[in-house]
């Protein structure tokens, strides 16, 4: 396979016409060649008008989420000839955002919805003199929360995500549990109060495929299993 062909969604509402498709060829001109490498080859030589997300091209900083023929996923991480299919690779944005242009998409609400939730340490506790410590055992408890980057694929992928505009979404409830597990967190209390309505954890229905998105292999429908856990047996 010398080239592939990416059909791209185009959308630039300064034209004021309606998104399209528009194919362009890709060379593969070197091994291993990442989306994000097809993508900047069409910016650079093609089209300069293309619009996408990048920064730091090494699964970092959660900028470029996109949605490659049909499942959400960083570009500069997926190589190209793990998704192509008969020679084509079907290019959106992440479904369930406001569109701004091309592959660009408003990531307002979804980043409101993760500093709803307070991500961050809460202490009530005088500040001891040095650190707050954690024992390696409670540390390990983070491990598979704390590598959420907030490239916004799983909630994305989500169906209720997607039909209740109120609802936080399973990357907000993966970064709750964050720190609701972590054993210098004081604030569980009041972050769990914040999700024990229709709009909180309960709207999740373990669809699943915010596992199938995570690019960093995190699982957000276990984080938000524990959130539901803690919830009812708060009640007693
Ligand atoms: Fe930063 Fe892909 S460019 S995660």
């Amino acid at each position: 396979m010398d080239t592939v062909t990416f059909t791209i969604l185009r959308y630039d509402p300064e034209k004021g016409s309606k998104p399209y498709y528009q194919d362009f060829e890709v060379k593969l001109n070197k091994p291993g060649m990442m989306i994000l490498d097809g993508l900047n080859q069409i910016r650079w030589e093609q089209d300069g008008t293309l619009a996408f997300r990048r920064s730091c091209r090494e699964g970092v900083c959660g900028s470029d989420g996109i949605n490659v023929n049909g499942a959400n996923m960083l570009t500069c991480v997926t190589h190209i000839e793990e998704v192509v299919k008969n020679g084509k690779l079907v290019i959106q944005p992440l479904p369930g955002m406001a569109l701004v242009k091309d592959l660009v998409v408003d990531l307002s609400d979804f980043l409101q919805k993760y500093f709803l939730v307070k991500p961050y340490l809460i202490s009530k506790t005088p500040a001891p003199a040095r650190e707050r410590l954690q024992s390696p055992e409670d540390r390990k408890k983070l491990d598979g929360l704390y590598e959420c980057i907030l490239c916004g694929c799983c909630s994305s992928s989500c169906p209720s995500y997607w039909a209740d505009p109120e609802y936080l979404g399973p990357s907000a409830l993966l970064n709750v549990w964050r720190f609701v597990e972590d054993s210098r967190d004081e604030g569980a209390e009041e972050r769990l109060g914040l999700l024990d309505n229709r709009n909180g954890a309960w709207r999740c229905h373990t669809i699943l495929n915010c596992i199938e998105a995570c690019p960093k292999g995190l699982n957000p429908t276990q984080a938000i299993a524990g959130i539901k856990r803690a919830l009812v047996e708060r009640k007693f």
